[in-house]
């Protein structure tokens, strides 16, 4: 596996890849990798000759009173890793690399950002389509991997990708989960042991609202059942729980086919995600 820090040499050896038609997957991370991660870059390799991932932790999509300094880094674990994972390039530039001075131009996605995650942390969602599509040029891959775990990520990262014609394929890939279903997350390394077993009341509130939702129960009254079992469960507060159409993320208050329920609590200065497919 060949680790790269700069552009130029990135363009070199994925042409050099590139010889004799072999195609090409992104899988781009912040590192700090587990499971989740390694579970795409496995799906990356049934559908693609090389696998490149990148690891950025992204200063422009995390707010400034959020954890970019405290984020997890060990580029060592996650280079051993990828290694072992047979994975051909790692990317991982410096933010001098991706934002030279003088960087003044970004991509918005304006309402499908607007509202949960984007509600909670303005700028976000800017930052993320900026850098992923920074990450899409800069290794123009046939396909590009992203995790449904960041459901409202995923669903702008299509939009954008379709409309300003990038020319790649974005493939989602399903939650990977730890055994009591908790969501496999970087920032789970921040929980106390207590607040790791409390955390799977997100997951287990999550399952039981859609199984009502599909049920016929009535959606309103189901969200704040659930929305106090995960208070009761030992998360501080809920910043959102929400049923939505799967692609436009609109709310829905009425269940009528396949919708998706997305969700994010807070315990203590954690702040956990989750998604489940309703129907
Ligand atoms: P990061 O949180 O490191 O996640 C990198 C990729 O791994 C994302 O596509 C995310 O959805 C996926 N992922 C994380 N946990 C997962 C899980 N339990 N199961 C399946 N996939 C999982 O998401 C980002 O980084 C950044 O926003 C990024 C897209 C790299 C842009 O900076």
């Amino acid at each position: 596996m060949q680790i790269i820090r700069d552009i130029a040499a990135l363009r070199h050896a994925i042409s050099a890849m590139r010889q004799g038609g072999k195609t090409i997957a992104l899988v781009p991370t912040m590192g700090a990798l587990h499971e989740g991660h390694m579970s795409l870059v496995k799906k990356a390799k049934t559908l693609a000759d090389h696998v490149v991932v990148s690891i950025f932790v992204n200063p422009t999509q995390f707010g400034p009173n959020e954890d970019f300094d405290a984020y997890p880094r060990d580029e060592q674990k996650d280079g051993a890793m990828l290694a072992e994972a047979a994975v051909s390039i790692l990317w991982a530039p410096d933010v001098s690399v991706m934002y030279p001075p003088g960087h003044v131009t970004h991509v918005e996605v304006a309402e499908l950002g607007a509202d949960f995650c984007g509600a909670a942390r303005p700028g976000h969602f800017d930052g993320v389509a900026t850098v992923v599509s920074k990450l899409l040029n800069q290794v123009r891959p046939d396909i590009a991997i992203f995790g449904e775990k960041d459901w409202q990520q995923l669903a702008i990262i299509r939009q954008f990708v379709r409309d300003l014609d990038f020319p790649v394929d974005i493939i989602g890939a399903p939650i990977a989960r730890a055994a009591d279903g908790l969501a496999l997350s970087s920032r789970n390394a921040y929980l106390t042991p207590q607040q790791r077993s409390d955390a799977v009341h997100l997951s287990e509130a999550l399952n039981r609202a859609a199984q009502a939702i599909a049920a016929g129960e009535n959606v309103a009254s189901v969200l704040a059942k659930a929305e106090q079992a995960i208070i009761a469960g030992g998360f501080d507060s809920v910043d959102y729980l929400a049923l939505t159409n799967k692609d436009t993320l609109a709310r829905l208050d009425q269940y009528s086919g396949p919708a998706r329920l997305l969700a994010a609590a807070r315990m203590g200065k954690t702040r956990l995600l989750d998604n489940l497919a309703v129907g």
